[in-house]
């Protein structure tokens, strides 16, 4: 199990799957990159996802719209007024805080404290606040009220709690006419306005009928007020979002039907179901858009948070979209005759958050003959590398025979040769990489009567068989797919 965060990023680090973002230059807050490990296992669960929603439903197509949009699509879609954190400075250290966060910490403390009564009370205070687009002052007077200090300085000195816009804001062209230009463009705050926009060109050519689903995968730019915890917060990350319009009426049992069908999905990704809930949002604290919704949480080190989301966005953007752009954004249904704005119910989730939760949920420790080893107990299918191919030790023999595996088995998967250091080191490199099979040439398999055989070791539980080489691969193939 993994305790703490931080180890999580050290194997990260060590093991190349995420780095900070230049880091030779201090790195920059709340960005990371994907190291050669990493950006396997982040485009493995991307397919996963890809797969699901695309192949697995005939009536779901794919997208992939520009980052840039036109600066209208916020205004219609409402982030330009409505996208707001509330933000402090604490004067003593020019510290910035989420305002709403902490309080939350607050009252994470006095539970921890058994002052379960004042918690109580604190949280129902922040509930009826509201966070994203709530009342400022609500926020302040609760921290000068309770006398919540600043995390680190413990400082009382604090500013009033102003709303904050997350979008990135940048300027188009060589004509800038600066910050504020009527050229403004932002960076998209989600990938879903993408495929608002595009609705009518996807009906127009994609021959679907209500209901069906555009997916879509992208980046996402946030300037979040805080960002901490590793990849769990990022200015900069994935989405992969997929939006059903569905006939107004239908779309209570839709989103219904998407919440579940998007819990088996993480639960068919390998994780452990214990470790997994959903979490339906309070009818206060809906955001802008949405008339249900409600989170997949996983329980990471850091607490249960949210990693995807599930939402019924009702016709609000279409509507908005209609309203700002004149085109109709209707659907015309033949056989009711009838035409109508769908409803959109969406699901929303965070890749880079996928991935947190992948590494957090495999992670093992394990006492192996008196010595610890590090093991990622992941999914096959997402594993970066799939075999480990090594020559017990340095002889052109066995050399030559794993080389012509190698050679083999990359057509099909991911592989690694190996043949650096003792093999016990060796096993132990891919059981951190989560390699579900390394295989082993020594000379029991290439000197013995008959045909070459190798040895095959399962990461999970160290065990071995041994193999004819001509069906090392059917082996694999077999327990890739069990
Ligand atoms: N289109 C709806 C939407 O964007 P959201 O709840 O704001 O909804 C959806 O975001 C998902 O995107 C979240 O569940 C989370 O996994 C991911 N996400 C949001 N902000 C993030 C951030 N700053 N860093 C990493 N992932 C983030």
């Amino acid at each position: 199990e993994l305790d703490s965060l931080d180890t999580l990023v050290s194997l990260a680090k060590a093991r190349g799957m995420i780095y900070q973002s230049s880091e030779i230059y201090g790195g920059l807050g709340a960005v990371y990159d994907y190291g050669p490990l990493g950006v396997e296992l982040k485009r493995n669960i991307r397919d996963f996802w890809w797969k699901e929603m695309t192949q697995r439903h005939d009536n779901i197509v794919g997208l992939d719209s520009a980052i840039f949009m036109h600066p209208k699509v916020w205004e219609a879609s409402g982030h330009l007024d409505g996208f707001n954190d509330p933000m402090i400075d604490d004067k003593q250290s020019n510290k910035r805080y989420r305002a709403d966060m902490l309080i939350e910490n607050e009252i994470a403390k006095l539970r921890s404290k058994d002052k379960a009564e004042k918690a109580d009370e604190l949280q129902e205070l922040l509930d009826t606040a509201g966070s994203r687009n709530g009342v400022c002052e609500d926020l302040y007077e609760i921290i000068m009220e309770n006398e919540i200090r600043a995390p680190e300085s413990g400082a009382f000195e604090w500013t009033e709690v102003r709303q904050f816009n997350l979008m990135f804001k940048t300027q188009f062209g060589a004509t800038s006419s600066g910050d504020d230009g009527d050229d403004a463009v932002y960076l998209r705050p989600e990938t879903a306005q993408g495929i608002f926009v595009n609705f009518k060109n996807v009906m127009d050519t994609a021959r679907q009928k209500v209901p069906f689903g555009i997916a879509q995968v992208g980046k996402a730019f946030r300037n979040e007020v805080v960002a901490r915890q590793f990849v769990f917060r990022m200015r900069e990350f994935e989405q992969m979002e997929m939006q059903y319009f569905v006939e107004p009426g239908t779309d209570g049992e839709s989103y219904e039907n998407w919440l579940s069908e998007r819990l088996d999905w993480h639960k068919a990704l390998g994780i452990r179901e214990h470790k997994l809930r959903t979490h339906p949002h309070p009818e206060d604290k809906l955001a802008h858009y949405a008339e249900a919704a409600a989170d997949i949480q996983y329980e990471y080190p850091i607490g249960w948070q949210e990693v995807e989301g599930v939402h019924n966005r009702t016709d609000f953007d279409l509507s908005q979209h209609k309203e700002f752009s004149g085109k109709k954004l209707e659907y015309y249904d033949q056989q009711q005759q009838k035409r109508y704005v769908p409803y959109v119910i969406e699901t929303s989730i965070g890749l880079d958050r996928t991935v947190m939760m992948v590494l957090c949920d495999a992670y093992r420790e394990e006492e192996v003959d008196g010595d610890t080893r590090t093991v990622l107990k992941l999914n096959p299918e997402l594993a970066p590398t799939k075999v480990g191919i090594f020559p017990l030790i340095k002889k052109d023999k066995l050399q030559d025979l794993a080389h012509k595996i190698t050679d083999e088995l990359r057509e099909d998967y991911n592989v690694l040769y190996d043949e650096s250091g003792s093999i016990g080191k060796r096993y132990r490199r891919q059981d951190e990489a989560g390699t579900p099979f390394c295989v082993t040439v020594d000379f029991d398999g290439v000197e013995s009567e008959g045909e070459d055989t190798v040895t095959i070791r399962y990461r999970d539980d160290m065990t071995q068989d041994r193999v004819p080489v001509s069906r090392l691969k059917e082996v694999i193939d077999d327990k890739m797919s069990s």
